[in-house]
């Protein structure tokens, strides 16, 4: 039993269907309390502030997030008794608003996007004597990843080295904490964000002075993946860190998306479907065609390895491994499964 819904937090490895050669393994974020890996930097960034002193139970927090961030920090401060305002852009799923009513959080609409709710949170916070807690910059947003997505990835992959780790990118925080810890045990591991192709922020900044703006597909425009790619370049993210930068278009991303509800049973939000092109791509350039890698247990509810079958040999498969930030479910309005 647990003390508190904050220490459920935690999500499964699943392998997905990869490409022959490989293996691909998923982080299901959307098994954690409020459905997204946010709750981690959420339980975190709220420890750390009752740790230094600068917040107590009952207290007043604010903060702009596109949604997840903000139910991640609803069910932490529901659970730890903060009164919370959360300012999001309008354009967000309605299914947002209604869960961060629903854990008891006051909800602000912006017109605009995340630029215009960092704005707008910060005058709360500077009139009203609330305290953000900053998932931007606070480096308890990825410490969190460090201590608790890449550990669990370290257990779950029971030994095997990691070749590869496929995140998306939206304050850093999920790449930058899970990276750099499990860079400490994968020296060689390459790390591969991933962003909007229409707002590719990170490509332009990484290849900086090259001409590849000049095709038009990469340039900045609007934030249109949820979660996904703000428009900026994050002050959270270390962008030494990152070996590549993968592009992917949103209409791209929902297609796999509705592929791996239909085709495996996992049901996970637009970012997860861009992971999951990313990671295909990563781990065909490191394929190993002549290893049997991705034989999948034919028993349910039993692994191949369990009789030292198939499995064998297939430690020695390249694996790639990557994040799924939250659940589809979170996406029903907008008509993405349709
Ligand atoms: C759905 C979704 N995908 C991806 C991300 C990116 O994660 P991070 O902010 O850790 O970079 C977020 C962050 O809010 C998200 O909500």
């Amino acid at each position: 039993m647990q003390d508190s819904i904050l220490d459920a937090v935690g999500s499964p490895l699943v392998q997905i269907s990869s490409p022959e050669g490989a293996t691909i393994a998923a982080k299901i974020e959307g098994f954690n309390p409020g459905g997204s890996a946010k709750d981690r930097p959420a339980r975190e960034m709220i420890a750390a502030a009752e740790r230094e002193g600068t917040i107590s139970p009952g207290d007043r927090l604010v903060e702009p997030t596109s949604g997840n961030t903000g139910i991640g920090l609803a069910v932490a401060s529901a659970a730890r008794g903060y009164d919370l305002t959360i300012v999001m852009p309008e354009s967000k799923s309605p299914e947002r608003r209604k869960l961060l009513k629903a854990y008891g959080a006051d909800l602000e609409l912006v017109d605009g996007e995340m630029e215009d709710a960092r704005q707008r949170a910060d005058r709360i916070a500077e009139e009203e004597g609330a305290v953000q807690m900053g998932q931007f910059e606070n480096p308890a947003n990825a410490e969190a990843h460090y201590r608790t997505t890449a550990e669990e990835i370290l257990q779950q992959v029971e030994g095997r080295e990691i070749d590869a780790f496929v995140a998306g990118v939206g304050t850093g925080g999920t790449i930058t904490g899970t990276a750099s810890r499990l860079r400490e045990e994968f020296p060689d591991m390459e790390v591969v964000a991933v962003e909007p192709e229409r707002n590719a922020v990170l490509t332009r900044e990484l290849s900086e002075g090259s001409s590849d703006e000049s095709d038009g597909v990469l340039s900045t425009g609007e934030d249109e993946y949820q979660g996904m790619g703000p428009g900026f370049v994050s002050d959270l993210l270390d962008t030494d860190l990152i070996s590549s930068v993968e592009t992917v278009a949103l209409e791209d991303a929902e297609a796999e998306a509705r592929r791996l509800a239909r085709e495996e049973g996992i049901l996970v939000g637009q970012s997860s479907g861009a992971a999951s092109v990313a990671a295909r791509r990563v781990a065909e350039r490191l394929a190993k065609p002549e290893l049997n890698c991705s034989e999948a247990s034919t028993d349910l509810g039993e692994s191949a390895a369990s009789d030292g079958g198939p499995r064998d040999g297939r430690d020695d498969c390249p694996l790639v491994v990557t994040v799924f930030p939250d659940s589809g479910e979170r996406y029903l309005s907008t008509g993405m499964f349709d």
